[in-house]
């Protein structure tokens, strides 16, 4: 493709440069379009938008391929350990042996809370969402650990990273506990990060939990397969408050708010919900029914940037027979009315011509369910493994030294400049 591209409106014409990534579509600069011929871009929700340049992950949305710095998601979650894509996501290279081992220290060695922080946890009612405490507690870690909240200073700013990656799973844990009324678990360092965090949440006082490689493994993969997802709303959320200089903890939360949303990591809740209500597989055309009415949508189903199967969609597919097997579930009802939904979707032409195809979410719900996971928790499992993709991609934007405050521009639609009316002259 040329290196630059002609806009021309009335007399004016500008050439705007055009960028090439590593892979992926050309990109027009328009930076200095509104400088050189007074007129703006509209592109809400960002569909024909680069927002910013970024080296971590990679996403080709015909093709159905997740590369995290040029890795195949399929070979990262076959392979590879979270704590080892935690540091691939942060560093951009794959760590060496005692890089990983100084990594996992790290990490393990950050994952307590500070003791008055537990009684902030007492403030919330006990049925409150996961969610709501999430976005409160998290935004509240600022307030606890003051000495990284520094972005200018890149210890600082790794600190906090750590922290955050560490942290997150104390945090879910107790408001998991919390809505239980159960006793809060302390993290416990010969654990590994998914053992720790399933320990957590399944241990009580009067019994400890048993470990279960099967369990475990399917545990970390699910946080392999949502550490990180390129520019999505709340990678973006993060990276906007976060342009303001924010610092981290405040920005993680907002990114958490965002998520929460059911068009994104609220999904996998809304996903269980759905297949719970469909019940059997011989509702599903009935259900496939209202789906095309447009009376609600296919949960799990349809990406913004996958016009393929999502590559997640297949790992977690895999992992949820195996935690399915391991539970002696593999009969579950669900799971045949997911599979059908499935069989139906991807042969029926409302979906085919619209390129909706499963995603992530919907096979996360049923392998958590099986788990052990209650709805609610779902989308904080989400929070607590997305962590080190949005830390990874604010930290990214900070060591730009191009790096801007977000201020998007509008169309103003709304009335032109006329004169205050007293209340008194009003008809
Ligand atoms: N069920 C039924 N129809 C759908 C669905 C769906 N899940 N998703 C999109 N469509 C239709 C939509 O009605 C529209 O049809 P038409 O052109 O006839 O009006 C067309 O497909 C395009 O939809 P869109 O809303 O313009 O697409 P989008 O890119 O803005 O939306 C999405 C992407 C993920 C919000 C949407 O597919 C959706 O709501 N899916 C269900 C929720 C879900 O599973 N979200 C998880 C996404 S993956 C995890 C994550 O990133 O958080």
């Amino acid at each position: 493709m040329a290196d630059t591209a002609k806009f021309t409106i009335g007399d004016k014409s500008v050439d705007l440069p055009v960028l090439k990534g590593t892979v992926g579509p050309d990109v027009v600069d328009i930076r200095k379009l509104y400088a050189q011929s007074d007129v703006f871009t509209f592109d809400p929700g960002y569909t024909s938008t680069a927002s910013c340049e970024s080296k971590i992950t990679f996403i080709d949305g015909d093709e159905g391929i997740l590369l995290h710095r040029g890795y195949p998601i399929e070979q990262l979650a076959e392979q590879s350990t979270f704590l080892e894509v935690c540091y691939l996501l942060l560093h951009g290279e794959l760590p060496s042996a005692t890089e990983y081992a100084n990594f996992e220290h790290t990490i393990t060695y950050h994952t307590m809370l500070h003791e008055q922080f537990d009684r902030f946890f007492q403030g919330f009612r006990r049925d409150a969402h996961p969610m709501a405490i999430m976005v409160g507690a998290v935004g509240a870690l600022s307030a606890f650990y003051h000495d990284s909240t520094n972005v200018e200073d890149p210890t600082q700013r790794l600190i906090s990273s750590h922290r955050l990656i560490a942290k997150m799973p104390t945090i879910a844990a107790r408001a998991y506990k919390y809505s239980l009324g159960q006793p809060f678990v302390h993290p416990r360092n010969d654990l590994s990060y998914a053992e720790n965090f399933l320990r957590m949440c399944f241990s009580v006082p009067a019994e400890d939990w048993k470990p279960n490689p099967v369990l475990t493994r399917a545990m970390d993969r699910i946080f392999i397969l949502h550490a990180d997802h390129e520019q999505n709303a709340s990678t973006s959320t993060v990276r906007n408050a976060g342009s303001s200089g924010a610092n981290p903890f405040a920005c993680i939360a907002a990114g958490i708010a965002c998520l929460w949303g059911p068009a994104h990591g609220g999904a996998n809740e809304e996903c269980l919900n759905m297949l719970q209500e469909i019940g059997t597989v011989d509702k599903i055309p009935e259900f496939v029914k209202g789906v095309k009415s447009r009376d609600y949508r296919l949960m799990g189903f349809g990406h913004r940037v996958y016009k393929n199967y999502d590559p997640r969609a297949k790992v977690m597919q895999t992992t949820c027979h195996e935690v399915l097997k391991e539970v002696g579930r593999d009969d579950d009802p669900l799971l045949k009315v997911a599979l059908e939904l499935e069989r139906i979707a991807l042969s029926d032409e409302y979906f085919v011509s619209r390129k909706l195809y499963p995603n992530v979410d919907f096979y996360s719900g049923i392998t958590l369910r099986a788990l052990g996971f209650p709805s609610e928790m779902f989308t904080v499992l989400f929070a607590v493994a997305r962590t080190v993709g949005w830390i990874s991609q604010w930290k990214e934007m900070i060591d730009d030294p191009n790096y801007k405050i977000s201020r998007p521009r509008q169309i103003y639609t709304g009335s032109a400049k006329r004169a205050f009316v007293p209340v008194s002259k009003r008809g």
